[in-house]
């Protein structure tokens, strides 16, 4: 067997992807903070203070773009009270990267909220779509020359059913009814906020990520395939599609035959395709804003990422306008908890090791984070017959 190499579009945007409450530390006042029930990231990787050394790793490892996410509550800390400081902050930080020459990727909502819109009864409010566009707004006019993609909602579907459907996240609601009427709201937040930063910017690039999973149930699929992507495209304006892709479910019994990550999530390389080519009808760019797998002893990492590349190379070869990838995620950081047990540190899927007994000591690079930087490099991928 030989090697075979697979080369991607030019100007393709390779990079890695955060959210604040999971890399910033030092957040106080949104509804994750103010849940008793849930472990807290604390200073997780104080990336609020460090944002430029680990900028400056991201482009050492060759990446020429970069996804983040605002903060909402430290921007708002209070209904219609805007901190200054706070846009300050992120303005310094779009002005980094856009000076190191990286191509900005900006999430406006990745899962957290403010107290105060928690308060008022979070997404099932209507006033919360108000108060979103309000926020939209605030950000385009103060930070919007410094944004190239605009990423609205991170996963509604998710955030819907982990938080109002699972009861697992704040706020802790279990009712498919009330999530439902959630992932409505976050669409009809998406769609205020692509008006509003168009009218700012009207050639601007407004999209949102959504997690869509591979089912090998056929019935399974289908239907995930109406909630995760019919629908909600059919219903937002987008100028791309985001696309975050880790899941893939087997038929009952079949786990076996794939690898696992720490998080017991399947490892299926193809998924990434499948998906991908469900996205073509839609005619728009796509953009692979997260893909990664926890792996602490990262014995997996390089291989998964080269396999799902290889398959997202094959989608584009087949005519998906697939125009980058984003691996989730730069550093290990605070990840969402899923089961009693997590404390929010036990996985990690960071290109770079972070050591959180004293977030003040030197980032570690992971030896996959060379592997990802060769491809982001040479923007093509050669597998040998053996990765
Ligand atoms: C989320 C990230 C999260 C990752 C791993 C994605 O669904 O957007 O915030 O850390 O999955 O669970």
């Amino acid at each position: 067997m030989k090697n075979k190499i697979y080369q991607f579009p030019k100007g393709f945007f390779w990079g890695t992807a955060t959210s604040a409450y999971q890399v910033e530390g030092g957040i106080r006042s949104n509804d994750w903070e103010a849940s008793k029930q849930i472990p807290h990231p604390g200073k997780t990787c104080d990336h609020y203070h460090r944002f430029g050394e680990d900028f400056l790793l991201a482009k050492r490892l060759n990446q020429n773009a970069h996804r983040l996410s605002l903060e909402w509550s430290r921007i708002e800390p209070a209904k219609g009270q805007w901190d200054s400081a706070a846009l300050q902050h992120y303005q310094r930080v779009l002005e980094f990267l856009k000076a190191s020459g990286f191509t900005t990727f900006v999430t406006l909502h990745h899962f957290t909220n403010p107290v105060w819109v928690a308060e008022q009864g979070g997404w099932l409010a209507e006033r919360t779509v108000e108060d979103f566009k309000n926020y939209v707004d605030k950000v385009a006019q103060s930070l919007g020359h410094l944004i190239d993609f605009w990423v609205t909602v991170n996963e509604p579907s998710v955030y819907a059913y982990m938080s109002f459907w699972q009861g697992i996240w704040p706020p802790f609601r279990k009712n498919p009814v009330t999530a439902w009427r959630v992932y409505r709201n976050l669409q009809r937040a998406h769609n205020q906020a692509y008006r509003i930063i168009h009218q700012y910017y009207p050639q601007s690039q407004v999209g949102f990520a959504q997690n869509i999973a591979l089912h090998e149930a056929f019935w399974r699929d289908k239907l995930d395939a109406w909630a995760s992507i019919n629908y909600p495209f059919n219903r937002t304006k987008n100028d791309y599609l985001g696309l975050n892709q880790y899941f893939y479910h087997p038929k009952i019994g079949a786990r076996k035959r794939f690898g696992l990550t720490d998080m017991g999530w399947v490892i299926h390389p193809p998924a990434l395709y499948e998906v991908l080519l469900k996205l073509k009808k839609f005619n728009l760019p796509v953009y692979i804003t997260e893909n990664g797998l926890a792996d602490a002893r990262d014995d997996k990492r390089a291989a998964y990422i080269n396999q799902y590349l290889a398959w997202a190379q094959r989608a584009i070869s087949e005519g998906v306008d697939v125009r980058g990838y984003f691996y989730w995620s730069l550093l290990d950081n605070y990840e969402w908890p899923v089961k009693s047990a997590d404390t929010g540190f036990d996985y990690k899927f960071g290109l770079v090791e972070v050591d959180f007994s004293d977030p003040a000591l030197p980032r570690k690079v992971r030896p996959s984070a060379y592997e990802y930087g060769k491809i982001c490099q040479t923007n093509s991928l050669i597998l040998t017959p053996n990765s």
